[in-house]
C-alpha cells in the first residue's frame, strides 16, 4: 500500500495552501506564494475575492440544492446574462468542463438526429487538443497518453492536425456532424488559432451542415480580454463548452447553445442532478457581475499588454531558458529552452505558480484581477528563476 489513501492520478508538489488573498496563496507554514496558476484558469477573479464570497454565503444560508425538476430562478436569471451576452439562445449548466463538452457533443449529434441525419455523428478535433477526462472527451482530444488502457476510444472522433483547416476539410466525411476546437489550445501549450481559420471552419461548418463547436472553458469569461475569445475572430459557433472561470473556484461549467442547434434537445434526452443548482448558479452570476462590469474587460486588455511585454523582456535577456512568449490576454505561454518542469520547479522556488503545458510551455494564467503591482513582482520572480537556471548552465558548462 502507498502512503495515500487517495489514487495516485496526481503528481502532486508538495505544498499544501491555507488560505487565498486575491493573487496570493498562504502555505499552512504562513509561506506566500503568487498564484499565476490560477487553479489553471479557475480562479477568475483571484482567492476570496469578497462580492463572491458573500454571494456563496448568502445563498449558503437560503438554499443549497434543489433538483431540475423545479424552477431555479438564479439558473434562469445566470442563463439569461449568457445568452444576452453571446451568440447563444439556449444554456445547459453542469459541473465541469467535460460535462459540458459531453453536452456540446450530445447536442451536435442529436440536431443531426432530428435533422434526418442518423448517420452524421463523427465530430473533427485537432491535434494536442484538450477536452476533458470522460471517455468521450478523451476520444475528442485523441492524445494516446490519456486514452492508453481505458479500452476502445469512443467511436466518431476524427483528428487532425493543429490550426490545419485544409486537413478538416479533406476530413468531412457524410458521416460528420460536428467541428470541435479550443480557439485557444490551453494544455496544448498556449496555442490561439489564427483568425483565418476560424473564419473557414465556419465557412466549413456551413457549407457542410456541420455545427461549429467551441470549447473556451479555458479561455473563455474573460481570460483573453473579451468575455470569450472567439469574439476576438468576430466568428460564432453553434456550440460552446465553458466551466473553470464562470465558477470563480465553484464547480460548474455549461453549454451554450443556439435555437438551432439546441432543436434535439427536447424533454428528457439530457439531464444533471448537480448542473445549475443555486449555490453554483449564486457564484455565476457573482462573477459575471464583476468581469461585465464597465471598464473591467479593457483593464484585463491593459495588463495583458503589461504582462506580456514585460515576459519578452525577460525572454530576450535569458534566450537560454526561454525561447519566446505566446498566447493573448491574461492566457500567456513561456516557449522554454529546457524542460519546462525544471523551468516550472525554478519558478515555485521563487514562490511562483505556474502551470506546465504541453510543447514545452509553461502557462501563465493569474486572476483577471491582477493588479499592476503584482504583474511587476511576477517579472522579477520569473527574472529571478531565469537567472538562476542561467548561472546554472554557465557553472555547469566552466567545469
Ligand atoms: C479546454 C478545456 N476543455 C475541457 C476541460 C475539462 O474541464 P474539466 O476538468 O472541468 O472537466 C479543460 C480542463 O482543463 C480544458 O482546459
Amino acid at each position: 500500500m502507498s502512503g495515500s489513501a487517495l489514487y495516485e492520478t496526481f503528481a502532486r508538489a508538495p505544498l499544501a495552501f491555507d488560505h487565498g488573498e486575491g493573487t496570493w496563496l498562504v502555505t499552512d507554514k504562513g509561506e506566500r506564494y503568487l498564484d499565476f496558476a490560477g487553479g489553471i484558469a479557475v480562479n477568475s477573479l483571484g482567492h476570496s475575492h469578497p462580492h463572491l464570497v458573500a454571494a456563496l454565503t448568502e445563498q449558503a444560508a437560503k438554499l443549497w440544492h434543489v433538483s431540475n425538476l423545479y424552477e431555479i430562478p438564479e439558473q434562469r436569471r445566470l442563463g439569461e446574462r449568457l445568452v444576452d451576452a453571446t451568440f447563444a439562445d439556449k444554456v445547459f449548466f453542469t459541473n465541469s468542463g467535460a460535462e459540458a463538452l459531453e453536452c456540446a457533443i450530445k447536442t451536435a449529434r442529436r440536431y443531426q438526429f432530428v435533422k434526418g441525419h442518423p448517420e452524421r455523428f463523427r465530430i473533427i478535433t485537432f491535434e494536442g487538443a484538450f477536452h476533458g477526462r470522460t471517455l468521450a472527451t478523451i476520444a475528442a482530444g485523441g492524445q494516446y497518453k490519456y486514452l492508453e488502457g481505458f479500452g476502445p476510444k469512443v467511436e466518431g472522433f476524427d483528428q487532425v492536425a493543429f490550426d490545419d483547416i485544409d486537413a478538416a476539410e479533406k476530413a468531412i466525411t457524410p458521416e460528420t456532424a460536428a467541428i470541435l476546437i479550443e480557439p485557444v489550445q490551453g494544455e496544448g501549450g498556449i496555442r490561439p488559432v489564427p483568425t483565418q481559420s476560424l473564419k473557414r471552419l465556419r465557412q466549413l461548418c456551413d457549407q457542410h451542415g456541420l455545427l461549429l463547436i467551441f470549447d473556451e472553458v479555458q479561455c473563455g469569461i474573460g481570460r483573453t480580454g473579451k468575455l470569450f475569445a472567439h469574439e476576438w475572430a468576430g466568428v460564432t459557433p453553434d456550440l460552446m463548452a465553458i466551466a473553470k472561470g464562470i465558477g470563480g473556484g465553484f464547480p460548474m461549467g455549461a453549454c451554450l447553445a443556439t435555437d438551432e442547434a439546441a432543436t434535439g434537445m427536447t424533454a428528457g434526452v439530457h439531464g444533471t442532478t448537480f448542473g445549475g443548482n443555486p449555490l453554483a448558479m449564486a457564484v455565476g452570476n457573482a462573477v459575471l457581475d464583476v468581469v461585465l462590469a464597465d471598464g473591467f474587460l479593457e483593464d484585463v486588455q491593459r495588463k495583458a499588454l503589461l504582462l506580456k511585454q514585460g515576459l519578452a523582456g525577460v525572454a530576450d535577456e535569458f534566450p537560454d531558458v526561454i525561447e519566446g512568449i505566446r498566447g493573448t490576454g491574461l492566457m500567456l505561454g513561456l516557449k522554454c529552452v529546457m524542460p519546462n518542469t525544471k523551468v516550472n520547479m525554478a519558478l515555485r522556488d521563487q514562490h511562483l505558480l505556474a502551470v506546465p503545458a504541453g510543447d514545452n510551455v509553461i502557462r501563465l494564467l493569474p486572476p483577471l484581477t491582477v493588479t499592476d503591482a503584482e504583474i511587476g513582482e511576477a517579472l522579477e520572480r520569473i527574472r529571478a528563476g531565469a537567472k538562476g537556471l542561467t548561472d546554472a548552465i554557465a557553472a555547469e558548462a566552466a567545469k
